[in-house]
């Protein structure tokens, strides 16, 4: 597959398979090599990074700056205080500016909207760092995450018990180009965004995976590897609260929920959780991958940055995906 220096990365729904595959093959060799080999790599020295933040984060702040700042680079950290986007100047002056700046940016915005205006504007590569309709950072540790654990990707199936979000449609846009079968419950009134239904439905009719969607999570969870949830109140929906709480009645993963699932099942939570929509007991399970998957975003954001940014080519051998 061709390089993907240059690129943005706004949605997992512009990349190919073999292109998601070479995001994993450089997380998995970044790792591989700097935490097991202890080499030090400074691959981004000279580079410079602006992280633009409209909401809370913990692991995306956290994972990318340390994770650049671990390969050499410089990163700026910018909430909505700190910079003029959209309050004192334009989206497009912004874009501009930063462009001339420095050599990546990555936002966290509420709307996905934002992202598109400043990649429209910018002639630096955008990262999305979670908008109100996709999480792909994400997906890319969940799935490096699975791949360790399972051996390979092919042929597993991951069901999502849950609000039809952001992380959702992620997964949507990635499983099937990584042969994952995909098997959702959300509560009526929660679906998905029903165009990228229909995407997910494309692609698994291409990539030959099941898409099954329903509004009963225990059929959601029948014969799964991979129990996957996320907040049912997603940042901005807080007045929604209340409803919520009521539509999602029965939703919470618990082990009666695991044991329909595959004797392998593991858990994976993009985090931060609440109580509501997993319990301890699966949680904090031996089987819970969680924080695997946390530790993941920092490999992952570091191995997309690095494609985004040089031509760098993993030593390793490409993992089994
Ligand atoms: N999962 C995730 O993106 O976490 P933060 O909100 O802490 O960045
Ligand atoms: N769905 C959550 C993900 C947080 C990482 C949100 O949008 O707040």
């Amino acid at each position: 597959s061709g390089s993907l220096k240059g690129r943005s990365c706004l949605t997992l729904k512009d990349f190919s398979s073999d292109e998601i595959k070479s995001l994993l093959w450089a997380s998995s060799d970044l790792k591989h090599r700097i935490k097991l080999e202890k080499q030090y790599l400074p691959i981004l020295q000279g580079k410079s990074m602006a992280m633009i933040f409209e909401k809370r984060s913990t692991r995306t702040r956290m994972s990318t700056e340390t994770g650049f700042a671990l390969l050499g680079g410089h990163s700026c950290f910018l909430t909505s205080q700190d910079i003029h986007l959209g309050v004192n100047e334009s989206c497009r002056d912004t874009a501009r500016v930063l462009s001339r700046q420095c050599d990546i940016v990555l936002a966290r915005v509420y709307s996905h909207s934002t992202l598109e205006e400043l990649d429209r504007e910018a002639s630096v590569p955008i990262i999305n760092g979670l908008s109100d309709l996709y999480h792909p950072i994400q997906i890319l540790a969940d799935f490096l995450t699975l791949q360790e654990h399972y051996g390979s990707l092919q042929g597993l199936t991951v069901s999502w018990i849950g609000d039809g979000n952001n992380v959702l449609h992620s997964f949507m846009m990635a499983a099937a180009k990584l042969g994952v079968h995909l098997r959702i419950a959300t509560p009526k009134g929660y679906e998905p965004e029903m165009s990228l239904i229909q995407e997910a439905q494309r692609l698994s009719r291409e990539h030959g995976t099941q898409f099954l969607l329903t509004d009963d999570p225990m059929e959601a969870a029948h014969g799964s590897n991979v129990l996957v949830t996320d907040t049912w109140i997603s940042m901005g929906q807080e007045e929604e609260k209340k409803k919520r709480m009521k539509d999602f009645e029965g939703y919470q993963i618990t082990m009666k929920t695991a044991s329909v699932a595959k004797p392998d099942w593991t858990f994976l939570h993009c985090l931060p959780r609440k109580m509501e929509e997993v319990d301890d007991e699966v949680f904090y399970s031996s089987l819970s991958l969680v924080f695997p998957e946390s530790e993941n975003r920092k490999w992952t954001i570091m191995g997309l940055i690095v494609a985004l940014l040089t031509d760098y080519s993993p030593q390793i051998p490409m993992p089994k995906i």
